[in-house]
């Protein structure tokens, strides 16, 4: 395994703020036989795995897609099986955070979701509060366009009671949103073969660099998660300008 501890280098250019959209778990399970649903268990794992790697290479930010707001259009079975695979894995996620003292976040529309998982979320969000460091930000029920709309409306909702002033800014906007305070996604990757960006991170990813592989989530690794940052640092990041 490639998780060796490493401390970040100033001019090693490992990413600040890694996005990951975590697809493939279907195809994963269907390729052994196996019902979608062990994909996604499998896939939950990996995620811990990655996490960890993040951490120790000096990532500060691991933002991952886990469940969209559009996913609950899929067969209520399958729903069923990700939401009670979800309030395991935040119960266990919550031991891990207190062992290695890691933050974690989730950004998504909570009103949808049961009273036992916001409970779960609030204890995520108390813990983080006594941790510095390493944060990943775990995205359920959550849409970009969703995530812009609420925002607009609570923007709306402080301007009404006097509570902001001036004309808005793009940075007083990003601060409406589940980001707020969290610098923008400098790598974004893909797993599971398709290219595109289903509804993810729409206003923070406006500079990203995009990285797509075939490799199916709970396939993805250490390894191919260094293949990513190795063509990340490839790339010539212009940010609209002429080098
Ligand atoms: C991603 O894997 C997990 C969720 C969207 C919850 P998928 O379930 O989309 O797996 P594929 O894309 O069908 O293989
Ligand atoms: C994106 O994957 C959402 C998550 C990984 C949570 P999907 O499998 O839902 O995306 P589409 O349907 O292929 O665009
Ligand atoms: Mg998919």
């Amino acid at each position: 395994m490639a998780a060796e501890k490493k401390e970040r280098q100033p001019g090693d250019n490992i990413p600040r703020h890694i996005a990951i959209i975590l697809d493939g778990n279907g195809r994963w399970a269907k390729r052994r036989g196996l019902p979608r649903t062990a994909g996604h268990a499998v896939g939950a794992e990996t995620f811990r795995k990655i996490a960890t790697y993040c951490k120790n290479i000096g990532v500060e930010y691991l933002t991952v897609y886990a469940f969209s707001t559009e996913n609950w259009k899929r067969p209520e079975g399958e729903v069923k099986t990700i939401m009670r695979l979800l309030n395991k894995y935040l119960q266990e996620a919550i031991d891990t955070m207190e062992r290695d003292k890691i933050r974690m976040k989730i950004f998504g529309d909570l009103a949808a979701l049961t009273e036992e998982q916001r409970e779960l979320v609030r204890r995520t969000d108390e813990i983080s509060q006594r941790y510095e460091g390493f944060q990943a930000n775990i995205c359920l029920n959550y849409g970009g366009r969703d995530e812009i709309v609420h925002a607009a409306r609570r923007y709306a909702a402080d301007l009404a009671a006097g509570k902001a002033e001036g004309e808005l800014t793009e940075e007083q906007f990003g601060a409406y949103l589940y980001s707020a305070g969290i610098p923008d996604p400098d790598l974004l990757i893909r797993p599971g073969g398709e290219q595109r960006i289903s509804n993810f991170l729409l206003w923070q990813c406006a500079y990203a660099e995009f990285y797509f592989t075939d490799v199916l989530w709970p396939d993805f690794s250490p390894q191919e998660l260094d293949k990513a940052i190795a063509e990340f640092q490839r790339r010539d990041r212009r940010y609209g300008k002429v080098k």
